[in-house]
């Protein structure tokens, strides 16, 4: 615990993170700004002025440079494993489903600024939105029983509706590697074709499910392929390559073959 010279405050360091982690000042959080910053508070403006609750608001940079938002409060997962209950409770797999289609309600006009720089995806063109891109348990604020929101838009930029949804399902039913999700308290393997379709329901995904595994597959494919790349010339991301990272979502995309095999009704 710090008292800053620059806010005054009394700085917290918040529990979790993988990239740059975040402290609170009061009701604010500050994290590391990147290039992407400015557009990612244009998107959060965007969701504020549309009345949407589950995100954080933007205040700007402080004196030091980092980015400032409000601070959503509840409770997260931080860097505890097993995860806690709530996180693969049936009825949170339907709030998040929920929050995304809310979501991606609130972001569909959302036409970012032509300067916009995005950490990930390209540019963003009519039929695309700016999707969350990491709306994973590790991201989200969990309050009185309820889905509160997420953090962490770093990862937000340009993509289909599709490729969102796609990487919520996986790290929500989930679909990641039997082995990862065992350590973070998943168990119920034989449930995961009837949890994927509860999913997609609760999103109302309109297309159907060997259509949505595909979606799926791409996006972990390009998912592996850009950790490989960074991993090339970013010491985090070849950290996070050595310890098996990329192979563990090859093991998820082989796995993802028996799912796409199972009958409905499953
Ligand atoms: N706006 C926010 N509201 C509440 N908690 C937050 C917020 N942003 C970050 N946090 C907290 O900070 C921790 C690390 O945050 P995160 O921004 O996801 O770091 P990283 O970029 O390293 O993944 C999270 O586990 C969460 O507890
Ligand atoms: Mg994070």
């Amino acid at each position: 615990m710090l008292a800053c010279p620059h806010t005054g405050g009394v700085e917290i360091r918040l529990e979790g993170g993988n990239t740059g982690g975040a402290v609170r000042v009061g009701d604010t959080v500050r994290r590391a700004a990147g290039p992407w910053t400015p557009a990612v508070h244009a998107l959060l403006a965007h969701l504020a002025g549309k009345g949407f609750a589950g995100s954080p608001r933007p205040l700007g940079l402080d004196l030091q440079g980092r980015e400032v938002l409000t601070f959503l409060v509840g409770e997260t997962v931080g860097s505890t494993r097993p995860w806690p209950g709530w996180v693969h409770a049936d009825d949170t797999l339907l709030q998040v489903a929920r929050w995304l289609r809310s979501f991606h309600g609130a972001v569909a006009d959302f036409v970012p600024p032509s300067e916009a720089v995005w950490r990930m995806g390209g540019q963003w063109a009519p039929g695309l939105i700016v999707g969350h891109n990491d709306a994973a348990p590790y991201n989200a604020v969990w309050s009185d029983g309820r889905l509160a929101g997420f953090f962490d838009w770093d990862m937000a930029g340009p993509v289909s509706p599709a490729w969102d949804v796609a990487y919520a399902a996986f790290s929500w039913v989930p679909l990641h590697a039997r082995h990862v999700v065992a350590q973070e308290g998943f168990t119920d393997f034989a449930g995961r074709p009837r949890r994927l379709r509860l999913f997609l329901a609760g999103y109302g995904w309109a297309g159907s499910l060997p259509a949505f595994l595909e979606v799926v597959t791409a996006r972990i494919q390009a998912h592996v392929t850009s950790l490989r790349d960074l991993a090339t010339r970013d010491p985090l991301f070849a950290r996070i390559v050595a310890q098996g990272g990329a192979d563990d979502l090859e093991t998820a995309i082989a796995e993802l073959e028996h799912i796409a095999q199972s009958p409905p009704g499953m």
